[in-house]
This record gives C-alpha cells, sequence and structure tokens, in this order.
C-alpha cells in the first residue's frame, strides 16, 4: 500500500514514522509512506502557499496551485490507477472504524493536510478530495488527523499487527467497546481481579468479557447500542 502525505510541516511526520508500530510497517516495507512538502510547488518568489479569503474576514486559505501541483507530480505506484485523495478538515465526515476497513482496501492514498482558516474549495471540487474528519473539535492543521489515518489504516495491513485475532478482539470491530484488561498483579493496592479470568474456564472467560465490555460500552458510549443491548431483567 502507497500513502502519499502532502503538508507545509513535513517535520511533525518524522518521529511517527520512525517510531513503534508505524515505524516498523514503514521499514518492513509493508507500507510505503511519503512525504512531500506542498511550498515546493509554490511558484512564487516568496513560495506563498496561503492567500487572504474572498470576501474578506480572518485568517489566510490555502492557495489552490501548489496543492494541484503536488498532487499531480506524484509517481502512481506501479499498476495503480487513480488516487483516493482525503483532505484533513474538521468540516469533513466523521471518520470511524468502517471508513478505516475501506481505506486499508485502498492501494493508493494521498492525504492532504490542510491549514490556517482553511482550504480553497476548488482542492475538494477539482481534485477531488473527499474530506475527512478525525472528531468533532478543531485542530490548528491537518497533520496530526493525517497520523490518526495512517496509524489506524497502517494496523488493518496484513502483517502490521503480529496476531491478527487481536484486530477482531478489539473496541468497535463488532459494535462494542473492547472488553476490559488485567495482568499480573493478582492484588494491586487492595484492588483484585475478577475470579473468573484466573479460573482457566474458558467458555467462563468469554461470556465476562461479552458482559463487561457491554457493560462498558453502555457506561461510556450507550451511542453505540441499540435496544437489544438493554441490561438483562
Ligand atoms: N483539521 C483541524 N481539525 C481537524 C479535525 N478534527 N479533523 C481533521 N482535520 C482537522
Amino acid at each position: 500500500m502507497r500513502i502519499d502525505v502532502l503538508t507545509i510541516f513535513p517535520g511533525i511526520f518524522e518521529g511517527p514514522l520512525r517510531e513503534s508500530l508505524l515505524g516498523k510497517a514503514v521499514a518492513g516495507g509493508l507500507v510505503d509512506v511519503r512525504v512531500h512538502d506542498i511550498r515546493d510547488r509554490a511558484t512564487d518568489r516568496h513560495r506563498q502557499v496561503d492567500d487572504e479569503p474572498f470576501g474578506g474576514g480572518p485568517g489566510m486559505v490555502m492557495k489552490p496551485e501548489p496543492i494541484f501541483a503536488a498532487v499531480e507530480a506524484l509517481e502512481p505506484p506501479p499498476g495503480a490507477g487513480q488516487p483516493r485523495v482525503l483532505l484533513l478538515s474538521p468540516a469533513g465526515r466523521r471518520m470511524d472504524q468502517s471508513l478505516v476497513r475501506e481505506l486499508a482496501g485502498e492501494r493508493w492514498l494521498v492525504l492532504v493536510c490542510g491549514r490556517y482558516e482553511g482550504v480553497d474549495e476548488r482542492v475538494v471540487e477539482g481534485l477531488p478530495a473527499e474530506e475527512v474528519s478525525i472528531g468533532d473539535y478543531v485542530l490548528s492543521g491537518g497533520e496530526v488527523p493525517a497520523l490518526v489515518v495512517l496509524e489506524a489504516v497502517t494496523r488493518l495491513v496484513p502483517g502490521v499487527v503480529g496476531r491478527e485475532d487481536s484486530l477482531h478482539r478489539e473496541s468497535f470491530e463488532d459494535g462494542v467497546l473492547d472488553h476490559p484488561h488485567y495482568t499480573r498483579p493478582a492484588e494491586f493496592r487492595g484492588m483484585g481481579v475478577p475470579d473468573v479470568l484466573r479460573s482457566g474456564d474458558h467458555a467462563a472467560v468469554e461470556r465476562w468479557r461479552r458482559e463487561a465490555a457491554l457493560e462498558k460500552t453502555r457506561r461510556n458510549r450507550p451511542d453505540l447500542l441499540g435496544p437489544d443491548d438493554a441490561p438483562e431483567g
């Protein structure tokens, strides 16, 4: 899988692309991530990538030409057609695990990081680009959201997460949050571990995990549940 990232702050990506699971996936060639500086595609003397908004108002808007030029300069991966282009923006469709799964099935993704007050709308219209938000809050730019997309998508690329079955046990995979986890010590500061988890009875452990996952979902994310998931009795 190939992911090209277009940004005016390429340095933000250096640490995260080197460390942890994402770093290993990149180093191991499971994903080919390429970060490009949009400013390299600016054509004027000052390498300007933003300008004042038509219609007035505060802040600056990212100009369309350097972004189009940066996308058009990308070298397509062998055998790939058109890339799926995402513009990270708080005004986008909110990403969830089902969108992540869909993106993980793509051969070629392009992530465009917005900054300032916004990005010229012709980027959405003309590239075209799908606007994607990582949640209902506003960050200073699309770089951290692009890292969120990179990490969420990369984990689903075959071979990146060691035990594939752990992917199916996570939050959201079956519409509920993940169950609570415990490890040694069995007693910590007066807090124990549910007896069933130490019983060796695998069926009972599974039942407990299902019920505990539902309980956590009811408490933290009732919006994920339907009427059938109400507590019994
Ligand atoms: N840029 C700024 N805030 C954002 C958000 N919540 N999601 C995606 N891109 C953003």
